[in-house]
């Protein structure tokens, strides 16, 4: 059983893979939910999984996090997750509130608490990057840090960049250089793992959970659908899976350095198979496997939760 710690910008996929998480309490206790600017607004991203918390009846404290990257202005993404950030559903203005206290302070605060706590990042890493500034001697706490940014080859953001570490670079290279060990799911390994439309589809004759994840796909789809694809990655479920399934997926420890003002690869991941400082990339998966964990997350909620 892992403690850990979400840090998301809700965001179609970062709500899948947090509903993956729910259907795990045997691998996962989550302590809380930190939101961060990234796929839209914090106050969007942070009303976002309030209305999810209510659809489930959840008691999860959120805690608000950073508005803005260490040094740029941050850039949300409505194409891609719409003007609320997680357009499709039709959820009600959330009953729930966040927490009092900050992210920054809920993470000291835990950190000093625990012995040990696994940060499942999915979005632009300036939360953690505050954490590691701002208190290095708690660092020695955090298990490991499995999220989803960078890539090896790709871009899509850029041509060579991903979108959560284009969004904070600075951040990133304060968490890469950090001595934490960082799981990366890059972009490549989260296409390896793509869920088919047609699977996606099935979601309308689901439960509960199974039918808000089809509100969720009807607008994250459009995506692969208006450039001709069968398949789309939902991206965020890859940090997860992996823990829940690490012998699924092929990796190779490597050095990452982050690339912060190139004109065309702000925000690159450089992965250099170097032995100092390893941290561990993720490079392939198994696609029937990897969606197998999903869609059996998804059966676990259906029965749960139900309308
Ligand atoms: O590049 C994909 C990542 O950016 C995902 O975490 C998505 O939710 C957005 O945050
Ligand atoms: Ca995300």
């Amino acid at each position: 059983m892992r403690k850990i710690i979400i840090d998301c910008d809700p965001g179609h996929d970062d709500v899948m893979a947090i509903l993956t998480c729910l259907a795990h309490p045997e691998a996962f206790e989550i302590l809380g939910i930190c939101t961060v600017a990234g796929n839209q607004t914090m106050e969007k991203v942070t009303k976002n999984i309030l209305k999810v918390e209510d659809y489930f009846g959840l008691d999860i404290p959120v805690y608000k996090g950073e508005a803005a990257p260490l040094v740029k202005a941050p850039e949300p993404q409505p194409a891609a997750h719409g003007e609320s950030g997680m357009d499709g559903p039709v959820l009600p203005e959330p009953k729930r509130t966040v927490e009092d206290k900050d992210a920054l302070t809920f993470y000291k605060e835990t950190l000093e608490k625990e012995d040990s706590v696994t940060i499942i990042a999915l979005a632009p890493l300036t939360n953690i990057a505050l954490l590691i500034k701002n208190y290095p001697e708690l660092v020695n706490k955090i298990d490991c840090i499995s999220l989803m940014g960078g890539s090896v080859y790709s871009g899509n953001i850029q041509k060579r960049s991903e979108f959560n570490i284009y969004h904070d670079p600075e951040a990133a290279r304060i968490v890469f250089d950090s001595g934490v060990r960082v799981i990366m799911a890059g972009l490549e390994v989260c296409a390896a793992g793509s869920i088919l439309l047609s699977e996606a589809a099935e979601f309308k004759n689901g439960g509960y959970a199974s039918k808000l994840c089809f509100d969720l796909m009807e607008f994250y789809k459009l995506y692969a659908v208006k450039r001709g694809f069968d398949r789309t990655p939902i991206f965020d479920l890859t940090p997860v899976i992996y823990l829940l399934k690490p012998e699924i997926f092929k990796a190779e420890e490597m050095r990452v350095y982050i690339e912060l003002d190139g004109e065309y690869c702000r925000g690159m991941t450089v992965c250099d198979k170097e032995k100092e400082n390893p941290h561990l990339v993720l490079l392939d998966t198994d696609r029937e496997k990897f969606i197998e964990v999903f869609l059996d997350a998804l059966k676990i909620l259906d029965e749960k939760y139900l309308a």
